[in-house]
């Protein structure tokens, strides 16, 4: 594992020929960010040693590094998702090697459906916490030292600072922006309207099907996290209609400069 990342990490390394400071990776219909990136190198996926390779419609598979609000940023564009059939240790395998090159802080976004009877479609929500509720752990096995403790501590996974710069820069520029618990799902299916429910009494404010993973092993390496999701559609009691790929889609894409906004200069603050 610690060889396979270091290999990806030195391929990555050559062909950016600079030291990255922060990590994106960006949901579906949430690309958007890459084009205010002012671009010095494109590696689609399928060229990057020990990458798995994004097959779902919609999941851009490039990694972008460039600069963004004076900073070098390193940027997925399009995740892998336990859905498509990745093991965690691959869907997290990014991560390892973001933090092997070098980079400290990790910013992500996702869409949601929305659990919060307060929220509407179309909503931000900066992630304040989250409930695993995926069915394998992505620190499930033997425990590898160098990279984190066996045990890691989950009591402040999403910066605080960083929510706070965050809601400022939201208020500052007049958006309206939610805070709150992101449950985090296997998927593919969207929610029955019981398990919705359910999701909501257990405390999630949205519900998304990525995030989680990457988070748990973000943190395990002692990585500062922010999170911001999108909320595409409803998951309310009262308000629940028929939704597809596509519609999430074309909602976070309507969303997704609102978005772009607060990431780009919460990048410049840090
Ligand atoms: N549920 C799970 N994942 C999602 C949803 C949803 O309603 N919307 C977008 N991603």
């Amino acid at each position: 594992m610690l060889k396979t990342i270091e290999v990806t990490a030195n391929f990555i390394s050559e062909q950016i020929k600079d030291q990255a400071e922060i990590g994106i990776i960006l949901g579906s219909g949430l690309g958007g960010l890459v084009n205010e990136i002012e671009i010095s190198a494109k590696i689609p996926y399928n060229e990057i040693p020990n990458f798995p390779v994004s097959t779902v419609e919609g999941h851009n598979g490039t990694l972008i590094f460039g600069t963004l609000g004076g900073k070098k940023v390193l940027a997925m564009q399009g995740r892998f998702h336990f859905y498509e059939g990745y093991t965690m240790k691959e869907v997290t395998f990014p991560v390892r090697v973001m933090k092997k090159l070098g980079i400290e802080h990790l910013l992500v976004s996702n869409a949601t459906g929305g659990l919060n009877p307060d929220y509407n479609i179309g909503d931000l929500m900066i992630i304040n916490d989250h409930i695993n509720m995926f069915p394998e752990h992505p620190l499930h096995g033997k425990n590898i030292e160098e990279l984190g403790p066996r045990f890691p501590d989950m009591s402040q996974v999403y910066t605080k600072e960083l929510r706070h710069k965050a809601r400022l820069i939201a208020l500052k520029n007049n958006i309206d922006v939610k805070e709150g618990v992101y449950v985090g799902v296997q998927g593919p299916t969207f929610e029955t309207p019981a398990e919705y429910k359910m999701f909501r009494i257990l405390g999630g404010d949205v519900v998304g099907m990525s995030t989680v993973p990457e988070v748990i092993v973000a943190r395990h390496m002692g990585m500062k996290i922010f999170g911001i999701s999108i909320v595409t559609d409803s998951g309310v009691p009262g308000e629940i209609v028929e939704i597809s790929h596509e519609e999430v889609q074309e909602v976070a894409m309507k969303s997704e400069p609102k978005m772009t906004l607060i990431m780009k200069n919460l990048i410049a603050e840090i």
